[in-house]
């Protein structure tokens, strides 16, 4: 057995400055010693869809306790009118973007570390217009589990699957009452980052 990850942990949170992933900063930051990456902004900058930046990233901030991801973009369209460039670029940021930021950050996290990826509800109740998005949240949840039965020195992978989130909602126009507010969310993160579960989906609407 590893020793157990001292209270205060290095964290990495990809996507740490949009809607969830400040939620998620501000949840840990009191506690935990916090770098919040974005694409354009943040303290540092990382592309998703570019595994050499992913590279980068973890060559400038090695070695952390905890890599979380709140980002990871997907088409929303008509099943008739997403093309197949739609599906790729999908593919590419939100499933496969986070799929290196396990594989390239097995060397970064430190024994008995973690992971925390990104899916959402569209995965298990999609909508009309989902199906791209759909198709990468549920790769995410599917990586997940099968990648922490192999991820070695007691490091763990999960993935919380936010549902609508209020302040989204709201930029949308839409009633933020029929979602749940990022802070809420963003106890999920912080549960899959305390605990010690491995290869699970964490529903943020049963850990809010
Ligand atoms: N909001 C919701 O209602 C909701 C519900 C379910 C699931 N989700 C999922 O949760 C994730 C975060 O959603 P959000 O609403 O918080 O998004 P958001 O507010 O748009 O923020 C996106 C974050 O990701 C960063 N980012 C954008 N493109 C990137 C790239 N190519 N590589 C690395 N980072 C990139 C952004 O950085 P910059 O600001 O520098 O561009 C920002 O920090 C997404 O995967 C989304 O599908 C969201």
């Amino acid at each position: 057995m590893h020793e157990p990850l001292s209270s205060t942990m290095d964290v990495l949170v990809v996507g740490g400055t949009g809607t969830i992933g400040s939620a998620v900063v501000d949840t840990l930051s009191p506690r935990h010693d916090v770098t919040a990456v974005g694409h354009t902004s943040g303290e540092l900058q990382v592309d998703l869809a570019d595994p050499e930046s992913i590279d980068r990233l973890y060559d400038a901030v090695a070695p952390q306790d905890a890599v979380l991801s709140c980002a990871g973009e997907a088409a929303f369209g008509e099943l008739l009118e997403l093309t197949t460039d739609d599906f790729s670029r999908s593919l590419s940021n939100k499933l496969m973007g986070q799929v290196h930021l396990v594989r390239h950050g097995l060397d970064v996290v430190r024994d008995g570390g973690s992971f925390t990826l990104t899916s959402g509800v569209l995965s298990q109740e999609p909508m009309p217009g989902s199906a791209a998005i759909s198709l990468v949240n549920a790769g995410v949840e599917g990586f997940v589990r099968a990648a922490a039965l192999e991820a070695p020195r007691d490091i763990r992978v999960n993935v919380v699957s936010p549902p609508w989130v209020a302040e989204t909602l709201d930029e949308m126009g839409e009633d933020p009452s029929d979602g749940l507010p990022a802070a809420a969310v963003a106890e999920a993160y912080r549960t899959s980052l305390e605990g010690d579960m491995t290869g699970e989906t964490l529903d943020a609407r049963a850990l809010a």
